[in-house]
């Protein structure tokens, strides 16, 4: 069987840890080249040591998805250095302001300072619409259509207590997909967003040991949290041929526990 990437570049951000790096991985299994980009040089170094393990090119680039400037830099180089991009999944996130930074400050929105709120939407919203718009204008440059993926959230439709930045950003990304489904399709580019439930990757490590928790897991159909090979296989349909059709959806790979 012939592979689902065979010879496609893809530049991924938050490619370093979790979903990115899995998607990397499973991108490269099937045939891609891979940009990895993540503001942890080290970790995104090591993924693409990874890709280039299973055969394919592979380069790793440090960025902050909120600086213009970088992200401008990131897509130029993976253009040049790849041979052009195919496709694009946004995967860099936070899950709070001082994600990364000790135990998640969750506060309500009328007690969260601006700041908080503005460092959130900076890499989840401004960071995917700076991706995603620098990687759509070589995309139309080079003429050869592509594919958009953004990792939004369930919390793009379900709101969570404490985590209302967190929830808004999701939803913009999912909107900001759907806008540009509509003016991109004419270039053969097609833009979608992922919703995935609850995943294992260092983001819920914290969030694993609260009893809520495995309340949350009852409550969910398959009974199982989910894995960051999950949400790889979805965006890998999305940037496959069989995903040809998808522009301006919403995909959830959540075990059923969003649609309740
Ligand atoms: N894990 C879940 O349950 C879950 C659920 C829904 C959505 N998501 C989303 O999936 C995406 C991936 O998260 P994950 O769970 O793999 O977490 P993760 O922490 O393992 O990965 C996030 C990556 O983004 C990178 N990153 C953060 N800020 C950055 C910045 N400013 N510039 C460049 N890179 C930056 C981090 O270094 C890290 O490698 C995020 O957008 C997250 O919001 C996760």
């Amino acid at each position: 069987m012939s592979l689902r990437l065979d010879g496609k570049n893809a530049l991924i951000t938050g490619g370093a840890s979790g979903i990115g790096r899995a998607s990397a991985l499973r991108f490269a299994q099937e045939g891609a080249n891979i940009c990895v980009a993540d503001r942890q040089a080290a970790a995104a170094e090591e993924t693409a040591g990874e890709v280039r393990k299973l055969g394919r090119k592979a380069l790793a680039v440090a960025v902050d998805v909120s600086n213009p400037q970088q992200v401008q830099t990131m897509v130029e180089r993976a253009a040049r250095e790849l041979g052009g991009i195919d496709i694009v999944l946004a995967a860099a996130g936070v899950s709070a302001a001082n994600y990364g930074e000790g135990p998640i400050e969750s506060k309500f929105l009328n007690e969260l300072p601006f700041e908080n709120w503005r460092k959130v939407m900076s890499i989840n919203l401004d960071g995917v619409f700076l991706t995603c718009t620098a990687v759509a204008r070589e995309m139309i440059k080079q003429g050869r259509g592509g594919r958009i993926i953004a990792i939004s959230s369930g919390a793009a439709k379900v709101p969570l207590k404490g985590s209302g930045d967190y929830c808004v950003s999701k939803a913009g990304v999912w909107m900001l997909m759907k806008c540009m489904a509509l003016e991109l399709g004419r270039y053969n580019i097609t833009a979608n967003a992922i919703g995935p439930g609850v995943i294992d990757t260092p983001m819920t490590k914290e969030m694993q040991s609260d009893p809520r928790f495995e309340r949350m897991i009852k409550r969910t159909p398959l009974k199982r949290i989910g894995k960051p090979e999950d949400v790889a296989n979805t965006a890998l349909f999305l940037a496959s041929e069989e995903g040809s059709f998808f522009t301006g959806s919403i995909l959830h790979p959540d075990g059923g526990v969003i649609m309740q």
